[in-house]
């Protein structure tokens, strides 16, 4: 058994309860108000959403993921695949068929799941357009129902060839829903910030903006010291503390180190700083490989920089120290490193300085010799 779980979106027994956000989230949704979700990656955006509208008493959620979306047909079949799950009565699945005929829908039932998918044929869907026949099929179905939309990593469909015109017609379609509540969702920070705060956009001001920010640290620790005691650990609160501490409070990081730690005890343990290390022997074990791949791209003097900045932070990456660290003499230098680590991924500029997206990565780089 895992007590704790990381890598994908959470619910029920594993989601720590977050009821001030969820409040206004649903007094939003209640309203029929557009929002744009905003915070860090892996800070719970997905799970606080789901797990909200989905415990909101006579309500109903279509949820489409539009994660890696390469073709109109493929943004065209995510939201006919939440219509079928949003509802997968007989009457219901008849309608969606009706309203998406023009799209040639097939019916299949996913093995794993059993539940049935829709799917539209790829030539009668390549055209832009195709996205008013699936937005139709949404507006006929939400219509007379409490129901919110969710989109999801809703910027990757910008990544299709045909992007802004498809996001141009869905802006207006979700114009003449006025009292469903449509939650876009997003992970590439600077590409969100495109769609609905650019002048240029149809998406321009069209959704309030909510912040997810970090879970509080009792709330959290109330949570992870229970999951804990479900396998007979002990969980001190200064050791969590540490933990918090080490992964500047990304919730899925909290929950990956809580997991390694969980791997490395035992039942009756007292957790303590031996297993805060064991637990990160073990992390460093199993990711250790991909760890040195990131490397392999990475210039001498950029993977210098990037060793300054896992040793000393990168609140001040231009100052003397920040150089002799990386044994370098030009901020410039530093400037321009900075500039390619961040098109890795690696790293990026955060409010309060240059940040690795991970602190397991950052540790291992410290260590590293
Ligand atoms: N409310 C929560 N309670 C406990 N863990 C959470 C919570 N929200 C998120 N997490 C952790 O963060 C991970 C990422 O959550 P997710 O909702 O996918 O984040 P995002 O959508 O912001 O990237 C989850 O797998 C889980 O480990
Ligand atoms: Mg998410």
């Amino acid at each position: 058994m895992n007590a704790f779980k990381y890598g994908c979106s959470v619910d029920g027994e594993n989601f720590c309860a977050r009821p001030d956000l969820s409040k206004s989230l649903s007094t939003y949704v209640e309203s029929g108000q557009n929002l744009v979700i905003q915070g860090e990656r892996r800070i719970g955006k997905t799970s606080l959403v789901k797990e909200t509208v989905s415990s909101m008493r006579g309500w109903s959620m279509l949820y489409a993921d539009f994660m890696g979306v390469k073709s109109v047909t493929d943004v065209c079949n995510r939201i006919a695949d939440a219509l079928a799950r949003f509802d997968s009565s007989d009457s219901f699945l008849r309608r969606i068929f009706a309203a998406l005929v023009h799209l040639r829908p097939v019916a299949t039932v996913d093995a794993m799941t059993g539940l049935p998918t829709i799917s539209v044929d790829a030539r009668a869907s390549a055209a832009p357009s195709s996205v008013n026949t699936v937005m139709n099929a949404v507006e006929a179905h939400v219509k007379g129902r409490k129901a919110c939309v969710v989109f999801d990593e809703f910027q990757d469909i910008l990544d299709v060839k045909d992007g802004e015109q498809m996001l141009a017609l869905m802006r207006g379609r979700i114009q003449f829903m006025p009292h469903t509540s449509f939650v876009f969702l997003g992970s590439a920070r600077n590409a969100m910030m495109d769609i609905f705060m650019s002048p240029k956009s149809p998406f321009y001001k069209s959704a309030a903006v909510f912040d997810v920010g970090t879970i509080p640290d009792d709330d959290f620790f109330e949570f992870a010291k229970a999951r804990f005691a479900t396998g007979r650990r002990r969980l001190p609160r200064a050791l969590f503390g540490r933990i918090l501490d080490f992964v500047d409070r990304t919730s899925g990081d909290v929950q990956e180190m809580c997991d390694a730690i969980w791997q490395i005890s035992e039942p009756g343990d007292r957790l303590d700083d031996g297993h805060f290390e064991r637990g990160l022997g073990f992390v460093f074990d199993r990711e250790g490989g991909v760890f040195a791949l990131f490397l392999k791209p990475i210039t001498d003097i950029q993977l210098r920089v990037l060793r300054a900045l896992a040793v000393q932070g990168g609140e001040h990456p231009l100052s003397g120290a920040f150089l002799e660290e990386a044994r370098l003499t030009n901020t410039a230098t530093v400037r321009r490193s900075l500039t390619s680590l961040e098109r890795t991924g690696l790293v990026y500029p955060g409010p309060s300085g240059w940040r690795f997206a991970s602190p397991f990565f950052r540790e291992w780089m410290r260590r590293r010799k």
